[in-house]
């Protein structure tokens, strides 16, 4: 057996790994001819009054409903601004709970309490995502929705959460933002649910640098959420407004913004189809070696193959582990390390552990509006930190080749037969 390179041995990899992006690496002419026809035709805003059908966010919103089936699309300027217009068009607000995920991005929950909702805190299981055993766990009188979060290109197991809402009458908004192009037996990521959300900031699939997109087949949903998103204005004059006005937030997307993600567009299903591919071959390597636990949805249509995340048996293994594959030439993290700040995962949503608003006083917790007494703790949700604590992540793109699978199984294998005896 060779030495690890950690004690002097030959590294696995001598060439950098992969760029921790996907669809800004394929930024090209179709991207760039977009952008430029939107500064010759000098249009950069899309609600002009006239050519409505014309404008480039229009275009971007009939490409989504295709993706995604859905009868309405909604593009915004960012994801989060998505999901608040979504929670919002949900009707979603003061005195709900809503359950999110302990694995998430800490938009999700400042969403939440955007809204003036409460968030509710709720473990994920071995897939990465939401644990319907506990979602189901953690439902009150007073919980309005549950946030379902592919997270890391991971879908949720849809079916469970959907049966679970279904009974409880409670309502599920999809956080697509790290799962743009997934599908659930068969369908769409984002349809599934009442809503569903897509982030298009440049850690995404496909990418405008920021962006985002609402999908809904529920008209009323649709337009409370276009309300809000243009500062409590109908923006769309040739539709009949079914529901009252309200007071809004400008989270509208520019031309330029809708011009680059239509480019990304076209390249969307190539990119999907070769991290898949590569990440099947992974999750074959990795299978075999002893030690090496990975969850029964890696590798199958539920995981688009951003990352590569596998788990060992205890948290002081995986410190050891990651900086021995480090070492190897292979980039990698474990997912939660207690002293270094990950804001995917709650203990390090201060605001929120804390009670914290942006005034000093404890908004929505404290409001009269609010029946429940939500407590939360750094480990409230000991699953999550545990199956986090033990995951190695390692960064995929749509650029892993072949060479790029084979030195990665090989140096997990090295790393396992001299740590994991
Ligand atoms: C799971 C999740 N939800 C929401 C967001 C928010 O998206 P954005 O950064 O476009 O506001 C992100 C991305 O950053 C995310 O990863």
């Amino acid at each position: 057996m060779e030495p690890l390179a950690l004690a002097g041995g030959p590294k696995v990899r001598q060439t950098p790994w992969v760029s921790e992006f996907q669809g800004v690496e394929d930024i090209g002419q179709e991207e760039k001819d977009r952008i430029l026809g939107v500064l010759d035709k000098k249009r950069i805003f899309r609600y002009l009054a006239r050519g409505y059908e014309e404008s480039e966010a229009y275009q971007l919103e009939q490409e989504y409903k295709e993706l995604t089936g859905c009868r309405y699309a909604l593009a915004m300027n960012s994801g989060t601004s998505a999901l608040i217009s979504a929670l919002i068009g949900l009707g979603v607000g003061p005195g709900d709970e809503v359950i999110v995920p302990a694995f998430a991005w800490i938009a999700t929950v400042s969403a939440v309490l955007e809204v003036n909702a409460v968030p509710v805190l709720c473990e994920m299981d071995a897939s990465l995502t939401l644990d319907p055993a506990d979602l189901e766990r953690k439902l009150t009188p007073r919980t309005k929705a549950v946030i379902a979060v592919h997270m890391r290109g991971i879908s949720c197991d849809m079916d469970p959460i959907l049966e679970i809402a279904r009974r409880h009458d409670i309502v599920v908004l999809e956080d697509t933002a790290q799962a743009n192009g997934g599908t659930y037996k068969g369908r769409a990521l984002g349809s599934l649910g009442a809503a569903g959300c897509f982030s298009l900031q440049q850690y995404k699939i496909v990418t405008s640098g920021e962006g985002g997109i609402m999908v809904t087949d529920d008209e009323i949903v649709w337009q409370r959420a276009a309300l809000y998103h243009d500062c409590g204005r109908n923006p769309f004059h040739f539709h009949e407004l079914k529901v009252p006005t309200f007071a809004g937030q400008n989270y509208r997307i520019t031309e330029l913004q809708a011009a680059l993600c239509l480019g990304q567009m076209e390249r969307m299903q190539q990119i999907i189809t070769n991290m898949r591919t590569q990440k099947q071959q992974i999750v074959q390597g990795l299978s075999g070696i002893p030690g090496i636990g990975m969850s029964s949805v890696f590798g199958t249509e539920r995981d688009l193959g951003v990352s590569a995340v596998f788990m060992l048996p205890d948290a002081q293994t995986a410190v050891q582990f990651r900086e021995a594959l480090e070492a190897e030439g292979i980039p990698c993290g474990v997912v939660y390390s207690p002293g270094q700040q990950n804001l995917h995962i709650y203990p390090f949503w201060d605001f929120l552990m804390d009670k914290r608003d942006a005034w000093g006083k404890g908004h929505p917790w404290s409001s009269g509006m609010y029946a429940g007494d939500v407590q939360y703790s750094r480990d409230m949700c000991p699953q999550t930190l545990d199956l986090l604590g033990r995951s190695i992540q390692i960064r995929l793109n749509q650029y892993v080749r072949q060479q790029d699978t084979e030195d990665l199984v090989t140096a997990v294998a090295k790393v396992a037969d001299h740590i994991l005896k």
